[in-house]
């Protein structure tokens, strides 16, 4: 009697289960040969859909990666969502992958979260010929607007009176210097490529800072929580509430200040006598005719515009808010950098370019402070052009690659030590060192574009804060390096007391 039911079960089954199976082992084999193509770097493994998601710990992401990279070794796989993910630590293997195949490793990963801000116009996100363009145009015209001039390097001085002033009127007493740093670091790109700056107390500009403010941070938060799904299910979450939408509302009115200050330029622009970025960028679109293989329009325009204000603002200005906590942390180097000034350029006069070659222990503490604050910990994520071979193993074609900027700036074989804030790091008998472990700004032909920049920008604004005010930690207060995660990695909010020398 059972037999015989089993038997009729079995028959109405069989076919089901044999099927049911069947495709459960080919979505098996593919999944498999999805998530590990051969050779592939070794790597915690992944899950369905959720890829290692179940690995981290999401409250402290550091430490789950230290134990990868421990387990693992200096070149290790994640599966985050549906994307291989290749993380590369230590100065060998950064450059291997940044310099010496920097071909195969040029592009960005294209991810909806991103494509839904960013769109793949502009300078960031672009890949391609048209990020060539826009890069190529993009550095010759900021040196044609004075990098490496005078005149830009006057207009930093310029706005170090500015922002000179505005500290001083703190009169001694404890304050937060994070938005008049943030305004006089945006001013030079601003007048970079919108032709004008803007005054610490225009409400309108200081309502944008806070709005971008807020933006960085969320973005962070946004990549590191929703972006995961959105990329997994970019339509279901576009129409789901989160801190997602705030951003992109945020975007939005950014954009359309830039748009508006583009419309603006259209207006009055004058093709013989271009002013700024802008106008330079509207001539080179009037030149355009019928070659169709160029990029040079509107949207490419607007959105190399807000890239430039997006990487030129945040990182430098929060470069120079660790060099003002380090400072106060460390009186007595401070009052070396203090020492120096006095005998290299005095009271009289600001500082320029020219003096950095005379002043070696400034410069070493300004570069000490980009290495310890390795305000870019992760780069900014890179893609394979083509399959290719790292380190022994096989990185398919579309595989994004983290190239680990902090595992290169605190590589033990590099530097003395890692762990301590010490100028000596870049001395040597008295004279600057070069050392090839820095690499703040990345290397390759995806560096930077703005490096040289906000090496002006750092050694001239740092050099004269510090010509006209000793920094200390308010009465009572005991100043910290503890940080918050951003789109980058800056001090947390902290008061300072600026007294005039
Ligand atoms: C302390 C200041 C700065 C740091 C630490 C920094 C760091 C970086 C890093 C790590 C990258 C990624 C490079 C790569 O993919 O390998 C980058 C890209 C970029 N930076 Fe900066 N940056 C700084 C200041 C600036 C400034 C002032 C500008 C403005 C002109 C700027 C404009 C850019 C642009 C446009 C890119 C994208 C380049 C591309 O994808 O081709 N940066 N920066
Ligand atoms: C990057 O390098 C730092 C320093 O070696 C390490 O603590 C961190 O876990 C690394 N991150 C990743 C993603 O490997
Ligand atoms: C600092 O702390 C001391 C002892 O705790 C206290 O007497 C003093 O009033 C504090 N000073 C300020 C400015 O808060």
């Amino acid at each position: 009697m059972l037999l015989q039911l089993l038997s009729v079960l079995w028959e109405a089954l069989s076919l089901q289960v044999v099927l049911v199976f069947l495709v459960a082992f080919l979505l098996f084999a593919d999944y498999k040969k999805k998530i590990r193509p051969r050779d592939f770097p070794p790597g915690p493994m992944p899950l369905p859909l959720l890829g290692n998601m179940l690995n981290m710990d999401f409250k402290k992401p550091h430490f789950s990666m230290q134990k990868f990279a421990k387990k693992y070794g200096n070149i290790f796989s994640l599966q985050v969502g549906n994307r291989r993910v290749v993380v590369v630590n230590g100065l060998q293997l950064v450059k291997e992958t940044l310099v010496h195949q920097g071909e195969n490793f040029v592009d960005r990963p294209v991810l909806p979260l991103d494509k839904e801000i960013f769109t793949s116009f502009g300078l960031i996100f672009s890949n391609g010929l048209s990020w060539k363009q826009q890069r190529r145009f993009a550095l010759s015209t900021l040196r044609n607007f004075g990098l490496g001039k005078r005149s830009l390097e006057e207009r930093i001085q310029e706005e170090s009176r500015y922002l000179t002033d505005a500290i001083e009127a703190e009169n001694g007493q404890p304050f937060n210097p994070h938005f008049q740093i943030n305004n006089a670091v945006s001013n030079i790109i601003c007048s970079i490529t919108f032709g004008d700056r803007f005054d610490y107390y225009d409400s309108r500009f200081q309502m944008l800072l806070h709005l971008f403010d807020e933006t960085m941070y969320l973005q962070a938060t946004i990549w590191s929580r929703v972006g995961l799904l959105y990329n997994i299910f970019p339509t279901l979450m576009k129409h789901l509430p989160g801190p997602h939408n705030t951003v992109f509302k945020n975007w939005g009115k950014l954009k359309s200040f830039v748009r508006g200050i583009i419309e603006k330029h259209k207006e009055d622009w004058n093709p013989s006598e271009p002013r700024d970025f802008i106008d330079a960028y509207l001539n080179e679109m009037a030149k355009v005719g019928d070659e169709t293989d160029k990029h040079f329009h509107e949207e490419n325009l607007l959105h190399s515009t807000l890239d430039l204000f997006f990487a030129g603002t945040e990182t430098t200005s929060t470069t120079l808010r660790w060099a003002l906590l380090y400072t106060a942390i460390y009186p007595e180097i401070q009052a070396k950098v203090q020492a120096e000034i006095d005998s290299v350029i005095g009271q009289s006069r600001q500082p320029s370019m020219d003096d950095r070659d005379r002043m070696p222990y400034t410069n070493a503490v300004v570069h000490e402070v980009q290495r310890i604050s390795s305000i870019v910990p992760l780069n900014v994520p890179r893609m394979t052009t083509k399959d290719t071979t790292l380190a022994g193993f096989h990185i398919p074609k579309g595989t994004i690659m983290v190239p680990n900027l902090t595992s290169v700036l605190f590589d033990k074989d590099e530097w003395e030590t890692p762990n301590v804030f010490n100028p000596g790091h870049f001395l040597e008998n008295g004279q600057f060192r070069k050392r090839e472990a820095f690499l703040p700004f990345s290397a390759g032909k995806r560096v930077c574009l703005g490096e040289q920049l906000a090496r002006t920008e750092l050694f001239i604004f740092f050099t004269a804060l510090i010509q006209k005010f000793t920094f200390q930690a308010p009465k009572n207060v005991t100043l910290s390096c503890e940080f918050r995660m951003g789109v980058t990695l800056s001090p947390l909010p902290y008061r300072i007391c600026a007294f005039s020398r």
